[in-house]
């Protein structure tokens, strides 16, 4: 069954690089970045995976914590982790799941047989502390990911998780955000007292309510 926005992530216990750990009680109160990627030891997964541990702090400042997932042991995570760190700059500082019987990867539909038979593409699941599915992103193996987006996704949905606001087209962290139009412009008054501009009853673009 495919795993849509709003439903619970699914809990599961998992063999990892740092031992074994249950979904949800590894995030705990915070967000998480549930990841996967098709193999290790090949060339846009090195360059990924050592991105995510390079960028650590700028996830942990947003209260949010990384879990890899793919097809290979975590003997082979351990033994990658050194080229990672070698080429990288940064080995594994998150725990990887060795999901050799794709139990993790089926569970979250991450195996999609017409790109990849046999391994996970290049997903990415966003899960809130409340254990909901807030954003999937999905990449075939060519493509590698990019950090900053998923820092941009996190502060979009922790702001409007705060706020009743949405974020425009390229939107990044300190410019206008729009108010959501079920606020009414005298409670939007109240709601942001830096003001707020009109261009369409609809489209209300207010200063960054958190900054
Ligand atoms: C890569 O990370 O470069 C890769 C992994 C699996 C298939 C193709 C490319």
């Amino acid at each position: 069954m495919t795993i849509q926005l709003g439903d619970t992530a699914p809990d599961f216990t998992a063999e990892t690089t740092e031992g074994r750990l249950s979904l949800h009680e590894y995030l705990g109160e915070s967000w998480g970045i549930l990841f996967s990627h098709p193999a290790d030891f090949t060339p846009v997964c090195t360059t990924e995976l050592g991105d995510f541990a390079r960028r650590k702090d700028d996830f942990a400042a947003r209260n949010t914590k990384l879990i890899g997932v793919s097809v290979d042991s975590v003997e082979s995570h351990r033994g990658w982790s050194a080229d990672i760190a070698e080429t990288q700059g940064h080995g594994l500082n998150y725990p990887l799941i060795g999901d050799e019987a794709r139990a993790v990867a089926n569970l979250y539909g991450m195996i999609h047989p017409k790109a990849i038979e046999t391994a996970t593409v290049r997903t990415v699941f966003v899960i809130g502390p409340d254990k909901k599915v807030k954003l999937t992103l999905t990449y075939p193996a060519n493509v590698g990911r990019n950090v900053d987006e998923l820092l941009r996704v996190l502060d979009a949905l922790q702001l409007s998780s705060q706020y009743a606001v949405s974020t425009p087209v390229n939107w990044t962290d300190g410019e206008d955000v729009i108010i959501s139009p079920a606020v009414s412009d005298d409670d939007a008054k109240e709601q942001f007292p830096k003001g707020f501009r009109t261009l369409k009853p609809y489209l209300r673009l207010t200063p960054q309510p958190n900054r």
